[in-house]
């Protein structure tokens, strides 16, 4: 009888995941229904999920037909063929356009620089591609080989559409460093705001790796800044919002962008309740 009443109560709980966010964003929260129902979708249950999704509805709110998303270090190619699986789906849902492209040595990692780079964790040659087979596996994806220093310039000045969301995937300081120069270029190439991923923030303490080189980016620019995104988990479906996953989305500002000031969301009004 117990047992009954203790299984009755649990089923007429709300399942986790279809709650409601903690507290609402307007932002972030409005596509709460699409993240969930992507994320079920076969291989598109990834970290990159949430932040090709914002990209895309940034896109359709500012009007941009066609987008770019990155994916800097590719390794064997997971995290790139989910981000090409993942852009497929957003592109129909927000009728835009979304290129998708990764970068990487394709021999693994450089040699480290010094120990900015995490020498006592990463060594030269970790994680080298098998480049025929990725590309067998790719569908549209374009693979940028080679340092990351010589192809970022490549990449510039090929005019891409503009860049929307990037995962930092690339271990080192140094190597991080040379790709924020994409967050130097002119604002006709990136959105005013970047859906940014850092794989490798718990990997570093403040004065090395993806941490220092934000904190090195962020000293030395005035107009674009990297921040970290606070309190995401709050703004998700209830039971989604667990994780590390939400401490490595960060934001980049490019608030000298000539769209940045746009306004997105139109006016709102916050009355006084009834008495
Ligand atoms: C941890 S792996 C990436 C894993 C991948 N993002 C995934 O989710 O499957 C790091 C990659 O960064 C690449 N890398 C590091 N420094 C680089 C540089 N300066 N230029 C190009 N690629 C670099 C390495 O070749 C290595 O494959």
């Amino acid at each position: 009888m117990l047992r009954h009443r203790i299984k009755k109560f649990f089923d007429r709980r709300p399942q986790g995941p279809k709650l409601q966010p903690i507290y609402y964003h307007s932002r972030i929260s409005s596509e709460n229904s699409f993240f969930l129902d992507l994320s079920a979708q076969p291989g598109c249950s990834h970290n990159y999920t949430w932040g090709v999704i914002q990209a895309g509805n940034s896109a359709k709110a500012l009007g941009i037909p066609r987008i770019s998303v990155l994916e800097f270090g590719v390794a064997g190619g997971n995290g790139l063929i989910a981000l090409e699986k993942i852009s497929e789906r957003v592109s129909t849902h927000y009728d835009v356009g979304i290129d998708v492209y990764g970068f990487d040595t394709g021999i693994g990692l450089p040699q480290p620089e010094d120990y900015r780079d995490l020498p006592d964790i990463l060594c030269q040659g970790d994680f080298p591609m098998n480049v025929g087979l990725l590309r067998q596996r790719l569908t549209k994806a374009r693979l940028f080989l080679g340092l990351v220093e010589e192809t970022i310039a490549e990449f510039i000045q090929s005019r891409p559409a503009p860049v929307a969301f990037i995962s930092f995937d690339m271990d080192f300081y140094s190597s991080t460093m040379q790709g924020f120069k994409l967050l130097e270029a002119a604002d006709t190439i990136l959105l005013p705001r970047v859906y940014c991923f850092f794989d490798d923030v718990f990997a570093c303490g403040d004065f090395n790796g993806e941490r220092l080189a934000i904190s090195d980016f962020n000293a030395s620019h005035l107009t674009r800044k990297i921040s970290h995104i606070y309190g995401l988990q709050y703004f998700l479906p209830n039971g989604m919002g667990n994780g590390m996953l939400w401490d490595k989305y960060y934001m980049a500002y490019i608030f000298d962008h000539a769209h940045y000031g746009k306004n997105l969301v139109g006016p709102r009004t916050m009355d006084l309740e009834p008495k």
